[in-house]
This record gives structure tokens, sequence and C-alpha cells, in this order.
């Protein structure tokens, strides 16, 4: 198993079946083997920098229904809302004034906020903050309205594709939904000129070892700049309430994996990783990690978004995973940094 490492560390490539082996096959001691390379190699690009994403999750509201995630249209329990344009001035002015440079406007697929609202929201935010970027994660749309909304002026988009392999993304969700478009939105957003991110679930439901092995294919095709990946959790009011969660073990190896297969990527310690282990974005960053996304939603809907259970950053201060966040980078030695981040790809 080192040997196969050692040549992902050589080559940033494996080849399918190598993949598989590794994920299916590793001990602990291969595990902490890749972390310390993947570590190695995220040094060589952003040391020991960790770049921030304020996360201003802006409605709730969904036309899909993915039958993994908690904010699906079916989900009669939750209690919708809607942020205004004055909330989400206001969180990127609390925002910039704790040091945010990146914006993540994220929200479900809510036909409320048409193509006209997002640019004039994208506009607004970018005339005010000329020096931040902004990023969109509002699902999949037509080539049109992405290029409206770059056009004026998003930076970055997120669309997880949440799984590379047609068969298990017909698993994950309802067949109005379509791999073939995800897959589509995420080419036409790269040819549009945004910085893009892809991800998945790690541990999703019928997930296999080749399924995983393919998402890093994918993602060596893609070259996106961004992978954001956290481990499936479950959510009580969801089909896939029974099912068991991904672990952080799980998640852990595989940022390790793409830290190796794709070097200068930004690679997200997220929540869900936070929320199934107290020390779980901590140890994300010391998987080769190098981005936080702490919460700048407004305390009043922070309840509201719960994607999976027992999720974190709910908290009732609006600073407080700022502060958490450095804290916690600190006493691994690690600094949070004020800046854009750009991705170091070129
Ligand atoms: N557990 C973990 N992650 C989830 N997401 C949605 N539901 C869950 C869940 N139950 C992720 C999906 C989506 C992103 C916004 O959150 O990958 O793309
Ligand atoms: Fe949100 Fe710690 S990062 S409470």
């Amino acid at each position: 198993m080192k040997d196969l490492i050692d040549k992902l560390f050589r080559e940033k490539q494996l080849s399918r079946d190598e993949y598989i082996s590794l994920i299916k096959d590793h001990s602990e001691s291969d595990a902490e083997y890749l972390f310390s390379l993947a570590v190695k190699r995220r040094m060589e690009y952003y040391g020991k920098d960790v770049y921030v994403r304020g996360l201003i999750e802006f409605t709730n509201y969904c036309k899909n229904d993915c039958y993994y995630c908690g904010i699906r249209r079916s989900n009669r329990s939750v209690e919708r809302y809607r942020l205004t344009k004055d909330d989400i001035m206001s969180c990127c002015e609390q925002g910039y004034e704790l040091g945010f440079r990146t914006f993540v406007l994220q929200g479900g697929e809510d036909p409320y906020y048409t193509d006209y609202k997002i640019c004039d929201l994208v506009s607004s935010i970018k005339n005010k903050y000329p020096d931040c970027a902004v990023t969109l994660s509002i699902g999949e749309k037509e080539h049109e309205s992405y290029k409206a909304y770059f056009d004026a002026g998003a930076d970055r988009y997120l669309l997880r594709h949440e799984t590379a392999d047609s068969g298990h993304y017909a698993r994950l969700h309802p067949s109005e939904m379509f791999f073939d478009h995800r897959i589509k939105c995420l080419y036409d957003l790269k040819e549009i000129g945004y910085q893009v991110g892809c991800g998945f679930m790690v541990g999703s439901p019928y997930q296999t070892a080749e399924n995983l092995a393919d998402d890093l294919l994918f993602i060596k095709e893609l070259q996106p700049q961004m992978v954001g990946i956290g481990p499936f959790i479950s959510q009580h009011d969801t089909p896939f309430a029974q099912m068991n969660s991904g672990t952080m073990e799980q998640t852990l190896f595989m940022l390790g994996l793409i830290r190796l297969t794709l070097p200068p990527v930004l690679l997200p310690s997220t929540t869900a990783l936070g929320t199934i282990h107290p020390l779980g974005r901590e140890k994300g960053i010391l998987a080769g990690a190098n981005v936080v996304m702490p919460n700048l939603s407004p305390v009043s809907v922070r309840k509201k978004y719960l994607l999976y259970d027992n999720k974190i950053c709910t908290g009732d201060e609006a600073a407080e995973c700022k502060n958490c966040l450095q804290m916690r980078m600190r006493s691994i030695g690690y600094d949070v940094v004020v800046s854009r981040g750009d991705s170091k790809q070129t």
C-alpha cells in the first residue's frame, strides 16, 4: 500500500484499480503515511495558511427532493425562510469586519431568486466590496443563467457532483434529476470562466469503493479549483433516515487522496466533518485540507438550514464560528488568513 501512496505522490494519478485497492485495503498506518505526504504536498502550495470562506445560507426553500437532504421539498417539518437583500448585505458587512474576503451565497434551488435578483445581489456585493470574491452555490441552472451571474461579477461556483457514477446518482436522487445535466453544469461553469468547486459525500448510501475511485478520476479530469467533501450524515426526516452515516476515517482518507491527485486544489475541512467528530475539522487540515467555511448566516436562521442531523455552528453569536475556527487552527499550529484565497492552480 505504501508503494501505491508513493506512486500517487510522484505521479499525481493512479489507475482505477489502484485507487480501489487503496480505498478498500489500507491500514491505519497507511492512512497516517498518506496524511504525511498530503500535508507535505499542501505545504508546497499553501504552507500553514488556512483560507476562510464566509458561508451565507440565504434560503432553505428548495424545489428538489434529493433523498439525503434535510431541506428537500417533501420535508414538511422544515420552517422555510428567505433572507432579504438587506439581510444578505448586512451579513457581508459583518463578515467584512471579521476579515472575510470571500462570501459564499448558498441556498436551495429556490425559484423566488430569479436570475435578475441573483445578478443584483452579486453586483451589489461586488460594488461594495471590490476586494472580495463572491461564490455562488445555488444548484443546477442553464448556461445563460450561469453566464449572467458571471457577468454580474460572480467569481466562483460550487456545485457538488455528488457521485461520478450515473447508477449511484440515480439511487440518491429522484428520477426527475439527471446525472448528465449535473455534469454538464460543471463543464458549463468552467467554460464560462468560473473557479469551480465539485465534490461528494463520503459514505453516502449505496456508495462503493469503485464509486469513490470514479470520483477521483472525475476530479482529475474536471480539474476544479475546489473540491468539497464531507461525510454523509443521516437526517431524520428523509428517506435515508435509517442509513448509516459516513465515517471520519473514510473522509480523511479521501481528503488525503484528493490532495495528492490534484495538488493545488482548495480543499475545505467541512462542517459535516466537524459534526461527526469534535476535532474533525482539525484532523481534516492535518490530512491535507486548507480551507474552512465559518457560518456567517444570521443567527435567527441557522437552526433552519439543517441538511443533516446534529449540525454544529448553529449557536447564537454571530462571530462565534470565525473565532472558534481561528482558535482551532491555532491549536494545531495553523493560521487563518485574510485574503481572497485564490487557488494556486494555473
Ligand atoms: N449529509 C451530509 N452532507 C449533505 N449534503 C446534503 N445533505 C447531506 C447530508 N445528509 C451536502 C450535499 C450538498 C451539500 C450542499 O451538502 O453534498 O451538495
Ligand atoms: Fe462554528 Fe465552531 S466553527 S461554532
